[in-house]
């Protein structure tokens, strides 16, 4: 393939989304919009990529970098038209020479190999090309009109004639240009049309005029799905969630109720993982061989070993490390936390800023006290240590190896190895008390 980069257009502000956020800040299948469109275009290895933003829009650059960490930024002062956005780039890509390819940043589900295929068609013969589709409901795309097979122009729904509204084969904004005659033909460009915008789409008569014969690839309607409303993100939550879950299935994971069960772009899980149904699956989690996520959990930034045991109702937070055949039962919650091999907290528990060693047993009810108010403070416990229910680890505090902790102690200073540590209340007895009570109790009622 020819040298090439891509432009990112991403300057809208989505208004129909009502939203204070960017529109390619919105998240589906828990990644940004616009950090799909970089995945997919980093596959590629782009020589050069540029990301048009516009101003106040530092987050959304911030997140392009996380995908594609030399991304030049542009910034768009005024909302002018896709051709105008397209201009900013050009600083940014001083000296490039070869194919520059167009791309939307509000348009996530599109795949690696039609952009490479859109890139592909730009040739000596050709060194202007589109990216087309065939639209079930063709309102409020650009057109492409076709004489004698070959594409003369692209007309805006609002600049169509009657009969031009009738094409059903859609622009579906991506373009791919030779750099020079891309530079040269767009400030050529004029707003002269409904909207008073410089449209991006101009280059393809500008091009004809000058008997350049411009190419067109179609592409599965699917893949451009472009995203202006909330109704619309969450169709396209729901395809990449049907994808990401066949993915699942076909990579040797069990799902019991598939449609139940969300994943993120980035989830990545081993053979023979059996997911129970209601499963979430926030960003960047890794599931090894043979584990099992229980029913009703929450799992985010988290790395869950081989053959271990998750929920249900369990929720691990980011940092949350389960070693091999650990088990994380009902109600437990794990943040920041290395849970070492074969270790166990099956009930009600908090486990945070924490490392438990292997073997051990946390108790019903066992919560690591991490948080003065100001700071976060770690609680080491060594292996094959018993914590009883109820148990309140006051961190910074270490418990030795096979130690013991009593039920309802409130741990505040370190434990020595194989040491018992209890911490609660003495209990008292008063043998016949309560006969005594409940006669009270009665001769009392009868005398009223
Ligand atoms: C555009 C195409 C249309 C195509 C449709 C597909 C043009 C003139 N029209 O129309 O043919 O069928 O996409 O969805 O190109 N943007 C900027 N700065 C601007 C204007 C736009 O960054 O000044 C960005 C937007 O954030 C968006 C993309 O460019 O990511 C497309 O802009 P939008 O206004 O949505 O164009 P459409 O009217 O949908
Ligand atoms: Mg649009």
């Amino acid at each position: 393939m020819r040298d090439f980069a891509i432009i990112v257009l991403a300057a809208g502000q989505g208004t129909r989304m009502r939203s204070s956020l960017p529109k390619v800040m919105h998240k589906a299948g828990g990644r940004s919009l616009i950090g799909h469109v970089l995945a997919a275009a980093g596959e590629l290895a782009p020589q050069r990529t540029v990301v048009v933003t516009a101003p106040g829009m530092e987050d959304a650059a911030s997140e392009a970098r996380r995908f594609m960490t030399d991304a030049s930024i542009a910034i768009q002062e005024k909302r002018q038209g896709t051709a105008h956005a397209v201009s900013t780039a050009k600083p940014a890509l001083l000296g490039f020479n070869g194919t520059i390819l167009v791309l939307y940043g509000d348009v996530p589900l599109i795949s690696a190999e039609t952009m490479k295929m859109l890139a592909e068609s730009v040739t000596v013969a050709t060194p202007l090309a589109v990216l087309a589709f065939k639209a079930a409901d063709p309102t409020g795309y650009g057109r492409l009109i076709l004489k004698s097979g070959r594409l003369t122009a692209i007309r805006e729904e609002l600049d169509a004639t009657a009969t031009e509204r009738k094409i059903d084969l859609c622009n579906s904004g991506f373009i791919a240009a030779d750099s020079d005659l891309l530079w040269r033909l767009l400030p050529r460009i004029r707003n002269n049309n409904a909207k008073g915008e410089y449209y991006l789409t101009d280059l393809v008569e500008l091009a004809v005029e000058e008997k350049i014969a411009v190419a067109h690839t179609i592409c599965a309607e699917a893949e451009v799905h472009g995203v202006n409303t909330r109704g619309q993100l969450a169709g396209i939550e729901a395809l990449l969630q049907a994808k990401y879950r066949n993915a699942a299935l076909e990579g040797g994971a069990t799902l019991i109720a598939p449609e139940t069960v969300f994943f993120s772009a980035d989830t990545k899980l081993g053979s023979d993982v059996v997911i129970e149904p209601h499963v979430v699956f926030g960003p960047e989690v890794t599931v090894g061989d043979n584990a099992t996520i229980l029913a009703f959990s929450h799992i985010e930034g988290a790395t869950i070993a081989e053959g271990a045991r998750v929920g249900p109702f369990a929720r691990l937070r980011p940092g949350a490390q389960i070693g091999e055949d650990v088990h994380i039962g009902n109600f437990v919650e794990v943040k920041k936390a290395v849970i070492e091999k074969g270790a166990k907290a099956n009930h009600l528990a908090y486990i945070g800023d924490a490392r438990i060693g292997a073997k051990s047993n946390i108790g019903a009810g066992t919560i690591t006290c991490n948080y003065d108010g100001f700071e976060k403070h770690t609680t080491d416990i060594g292996r094959d240590v018993f914590v009883g229910s109820n148990a309140a680890l006051v961190a910074p505090v270490k418990i030795g190896d096979g130690a013991n902790i009593a039920a309802g102690s409130v741990i505040t200073r370190d434990v020595p190895p194989d040491a018992l540590a209890i911490a609660r209340g003495q209990q008292a007895v008063r043998e016949g008390w309560s006969t005594r009570y409940r006669a009270m109790k009665r001769n009392r009622a009868k005398g009223e």
